[in-house]
């Protein structure tokens, strides 16, 4: 009858869709298992600071200050034509720094008043963060992003007169979507005293000076499937320039390396006198 031949045929056919629906089921389980399991690497988004540069709103605060009287005789005294108005005396650097290049020039005259510098107030520092993903496949999430600012006066050799300037948290994560870049700027306040005076002492009447930055992140990468575990990553942008200028639009950007470690071992100079340089 044509309901046992339906009854007898079809249970066949069904489990053949059954087994193959199965079949097609596990092979998408076994693809999203491997989607989610495999862990993102920290170099799997590559972080630069735009034109290697970080805009400054000042570095430190310059007064005008009265010498005491009998140089001020002496300097009228031997006035002569080489003077200008320009020439000036900073405290520190030593009175011939300014005038190096006419050393009889400089001795023969002295200003009525010298510049000295102070602390800022406070300075602002402007840094534009891009973050590329080359992946084809997937799109990454950053979020937790933290910027610390280094100078490392000495960088390729070991931490003295290492100054952190300021450190700073993104307040929003981002996407950067596969093959895509994403640019921030930010611009974040120094107003830690200590190194208010550090930057005043040590780059007096200087427009600029070379830094580190790390960039500490949390990175994701989101499929349709679902995403992988967050993994914390830590990169190094070296060597980045804090100048007043206005960054050069036609500056290449510095590219950060993903590494725990900065460009030399950290924290090991404590100890002993002279760190080798770690291979690179
Ligand atoms: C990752 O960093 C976040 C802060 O950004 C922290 O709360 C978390 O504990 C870190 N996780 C690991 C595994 O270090
Ligand atoms: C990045 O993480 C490391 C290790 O957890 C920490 O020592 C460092 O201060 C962090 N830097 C920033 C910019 O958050
Ligand atoms: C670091 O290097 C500088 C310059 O090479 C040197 O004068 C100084 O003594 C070194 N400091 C330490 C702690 O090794």
């Amino acid at each position: 009858m044509g309901i046992d031949e339906k009854r007898t045929r079809f249970p066949c056919l069904a489990t053949v869709r059954y087994m193959v629906t199965a079949v097609v089921a596990v092979l998408t389980v076994v693809v999203a298992v491997k989607v989610i399991t495999v862990d993102l690497r920290p170099e799997d988004v590559e972080l630069s600071i735009l034109q290697g540069h970080i805009e400054a709103s000042t570095l430190w605060r310059q007064r005008e200050t009265e010498i005491s009287p009998p140089r001020l005789q002496v300097s009228r005294r031997h006035r002569r034509p080489c003077d200008d108005d320009d020439y000036e005396i900073q405290p520190g650097l030593g009175v011939n720094d300014a005038g190096s290049s006419d050393d009889s020039c400089a001795e023969s005259r002295l200003p009525s008043t010298v510049m000295t510098y102070e602390a800022a107030a406070s300075v602002d520092l402007g840094v534009t963060l891009s973050a590329y993903n080359p992946s084809g496949r997937v799109d990454i999430k950053c979020t937790g992003i933290t910027l610390r600012v280094v100078d490392m006066p000495d960088l390729a050799r070991n931490t003295t007169g290492t100054m952190e300037i300021v450190r700073f948290p993104l307040p929003r994560g981002f996407l950067v979507k596969r093959q895509s870049s994403h640019t921030v700027r930010r611009w974040m306040r120094v107003t830690d005293a200590r190194v208010l005076s550090y930057l005043a002492s040590t780059y007096a009447g200087r427009t600029s000076f070379t830094a580190t930055v790390q960039v500490n992140a949390t990175i994701a990468s989101v499929t349709v499937v679902k995403r992988t575990n967050p993994k914390n990553v830590s990169h190094w942008c070296s060597v980045v320039t804090v100048g007043l200028d206005e960054p050069s639009t036609t500056a290449d950007a510095v590219h950060c390396k993903a590494r725990e470690e900065p460009p030399y071992l950290f924290g090991s100079v404590l100890l002993a006198p002279a760190p080798a340089l770690p291979a690179t």
